[in-house]
């Protein structure tokens, strides 16, 4: 196979743009010095258009999974009580977070490739009625499930005075988000998923309310004290020394998404799950989540009759595109696609391609072709831009 060939479709890290490419290579500047807060500034508008939101936008060095502990940490103080909704591994990480600070957890359970059910939350809501927040996944990317965050934050601050706490990680910069609008307290996503960018950097907002919750916590924190990343962010600074190749990177993506503009960037990842889940049903595999609640960003799918490692090993041996397995009790029977971000409709042609010939050979039956026509008719007809 031809060296450097990786057709890389899991559901983050995520290609990377040339031009994105190109920006990070950019010499190194001093993090206090005036070009550093003209690429923060810079950056700010466009983030809090994709956030839908008035308030700040802190830009953090480190993983999502720092956004999931600095969202616990800030909000939670000792002795309060929260709700977790699980439908997948990343509602079980937030609730393995709350109970590593010993916060008393109460877990909302759904069987995985199912959403968050609204009526569950209400009940739970009404039996505890002192929770301080509810944790919610919005793209549950083990699963491919995107939860009705705006449904459920409504629900929450109609019945409650707990904070609504969002991982939008695998699905922020990819889907609709409107942070004020839906009343979301703390959102949280990262770089290297439709943000186009290697991993290394964390993106979060909160409200008023959060912010109230956040001066009053005598929680301690030190790195992920989100006060001081917002006071900073207000000065167009960073607390400490920023990841300034990302920076760069990231002025460049939303220089991507301005020219795009949010509402193309939104329909074509609806064109790409549309694409994507109109193919593997032609080729009689199974989606692990309904059409209602499906991700318009990640597509998890299984393979009745054949061995989901197999599929993964051949696609990857014989045309250098690297899908994803399933997570926890699903690894081996789950496979994910992931079209976000540096994604177009010829990446889904490509794969489902290449998929039916690892199918065929696999002995998998379906009529030869049809995954790619089914794609073709998803397309066609469609005003998007790829
Ligand atoms: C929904 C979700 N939350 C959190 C994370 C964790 O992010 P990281 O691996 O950057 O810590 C991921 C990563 O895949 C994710 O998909």
């Amino acid at each position: 196979m031809l060296q450097n060939q990786t057709i890389l479709r899991i559901p983050g890290p995520t290609p990377i743009p040339p031009s994105v490419q190109r920006a990070m290579q950019q010499p190194m500047i001093g993090h206090r010095d005036p070009e550093t807060a003209e690429l923060l500034k810079s950056i700010q508008p466009g983030m809090q258009q994709i956030f839908g939101t008035k308030q700040v936008v802190s830009v953090v060095a480190g993983s999502g999974t720092s956004g999931l502990e600095a969202a616990v940490v800030n909000t939670v103080a000792p002795g309060d009580k929260v709700i977790v909704c699980v439908t997948g591994a990343f509602g079980e990480r937030f609730a393995a977070i709350c109970k590593s600070y010993q916060i008393e957890t109460i877990i909302l359970e759904e069987v995985w490739g199912e959403p968050v059910n609204p009526k569950k939350l209400e009940q739970l809501l009404h039996e505890n009625p002192d929770s301080a927040a509810v944790f919610i996944t919005y793209c549950e990317t083990s699963t491919s499930v995107l939860n009705p965050i705006a449904e459920l934050s409504e629900l929450i601050h109609s019945q409650s005075n707990a904070l609504v706490i969002v991982d939008g990680v695998s699905c922020i910069g990819g889907v609709e988000l409107e942070m004020d609008q839906w009343k979301l307290d703390v959102v949280v996503t990262g770089s290297q998923k439709a943000f186009m960018l290697p991993g290394g950097l964390m993106f979060v907002a909160f409200s008023d309310d959060a912010r109230q919750k956040m001066n009053a916590n005598p929680r301690p924190r030190f790195y992920l004290d989100l006060l001081k990343y917002e006071k900073a962010a207000q000065e167009f600074s960073t607390p400490f020394t920023p990841a300034t190749s990302l920076l760069y990177g990231l002025q460049e993506v939303m220089q991507l998404m301005k020219e795009e503009t949010l509402e193309s960037v939104f329909k074509r990842h609806l064109q790409l799950r549309d694409m994507t889940r109109a193919a593997l049903r032609a080729l009689n595999l199974e989606l692990l989540a309904g059409d209602a609640f499906a991700s318009p960003t990640v597509t998890a799918f299984l393979t009745p009759g054949i061995e989901a490692k197999q599929v993964r090993k051949q696609l990857s041996e014989r045309f250098g595109i690297r899908i994803a397995g399933g997570q926890g009790h699903q690894k081996d029977t789950v496979l994910r696609i992931g079209h976000m971000g540096y994604c177009s409709a010829t990446d889904v042609l490509l794969i489902i391609s290449a998929l039916e010939v690892v199918l065929t050979d696999l002995g998998h039956v379906f009529e030869a072709g049809q995954g790619t026509v089914a794609a073709q008719k998803a397309l066609i007809g469609g005003n998007v831009h790829v």
